[in-house]
């Protein structure tokens, strides 16, 4: 049936009709926004500073442990479900020991999140780039001359199963580890179960790009490698099936959701490791995603909310049941006056 039978503007004409048969829906509940949160000695200013911006990133600060639990508390009040913590630790060393530090600020923010807003779920993000004095996510080893050169992938898993095991006794909802390691979930779920957290979930970032799109973010975290890049460990954004197969491994480890990050040029991506694996998928709108957006609508070259809120649902619609996003406060606030 054809043209003039079928006439698809008959459903757009009000509204009312547009939202009987919306294919896709957006609720804060899906959103969870990254916070984050610096040790004292570790802000520019000094360490009476409570917040401190970040410059490729409009509207994003490095927090205080207080600063932090007040974001919390607003992303609770707005609906969001939950905080994706990143630590900036005051000292680095070669092996990123202060990401298990039982007093590190990861773990003294969970514990004060979970605290003072029980309801708002706290996930971690388990890596080591932000504590590496040379700003790799695992352990280096030497070459033969003695340079330190490549990630040692399985001197690092145990360390990241100390990390995620040090957020789990801190309270965490959820632990992410984003390092890309190989046999990293398998790793920290026997860590988690021989230590009596059986029921903490694993996030996976398991479709983790070698992507221009994080730079916003060493900046904020400071972890920028200081020599190389993340070639050897991140997926070539070239390559689909191997991002598929990555997520189908961790499966096999035992992960509970699965990540696919950069979002929003992966929409073809979340989409087929959802099919593939079957798991709940998040979706990472990434830091140079949001700095795009934040750029062009200070140029005015764009509607920030509108786009939000477009690029947002679009995500839903490719198959995201959760949206890692720094304008999680805005499109909740926008999504409540929509309603
Ligand atoms: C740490 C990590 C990164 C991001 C999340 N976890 C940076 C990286 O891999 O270089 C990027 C987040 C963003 O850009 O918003 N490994």
């Amino acid at each position: 049936m054809a043209f003039p039978l079928t006439r698809m503007r008959r459903l757009r004409a009000t509204a009312g009709l547009r939202g009987l048969v919306r294919e896709t829906d957006l609720r804060a509940g899906q959103l969870a926004l990254p916070l984050f949160v610096a040790e004292p000695g570790a802000f520019a200013a000094g360490s009476a500073a409570e917040r401190e911006p970040i410059a490729t990133m409009p509207g994003v600060e490095r927090l205080s442990l207080s600063a932090a639990l007040a974001e919390a508390e607003q992303a609770a009040a707005a609906g969001i479900a939950a905080v994706l913590l990143f630590g900036v630790p005051a000292d680095k060393d070669a092996e990123g020991s202060s990401a298990w530090d039982e007093e590190g600020i990861v773990q003294l923010a969970t514990r004060a999140i979970k605290r003072a807003v029980p309801g708002l779920l706290v996930i971690t993000d388990v890596c080591l780039c932000e504590y590496t004095s040379h700003g790799h996510c695992g352990v280096l080893r030497e070459d033969a001359g003695g340079e330190l050169a490549s990630v040692d992938n399985d001197a690092t898993l145990e360390l990241l199963a100390r990390v995620a095991c040090s957020h789990a006794r801190a309270g965490a909802d959820v632990v992410a580890p984003s390092d890309m390691m190989d046999g990293r979930v398998g790793a920290i779920r026997e860590a988690l179960d021989g230590e009596g957290f059986a029921h903490t979930p694993i996030l996976a970032y398991s479709a983790k790009f070698a992507s221009a799109f994080y730079g916003p973010f060493r900046e904020a975290a400071g972890s920028a490698p200081a020599f190389g890049d993340r070639r050897g460990y991140q997926l070539d954004p070239a390559n689909g099936r191997e991002a598929v197969r990555e997520a189908l491994l961790d499966v096999q480890e035992g992960a509970d959701m699965v990540m696919v990050k950069p979002a929003l040029a992966y929409g073809d991506l979340i989409r087929a490791v959802k099919r593939a694996t079957r798991l709940p998928v998040a979706a990472y709108n990434v830091s140079g995603e949001y700095a795009m957006v934040k750029a062009a609508a200070a140029a005015g070259y764009l509607d920030e909310r509108a786009a939000v809120l477009e690029i947002l649902t679009s995500l839903r619609r490719a198959g995201a049941d959760t949206i890692i996003t720094y304008h999680a406060k805005d499109a909740a606030r926008w999504l409540a006056e929509q309603t």
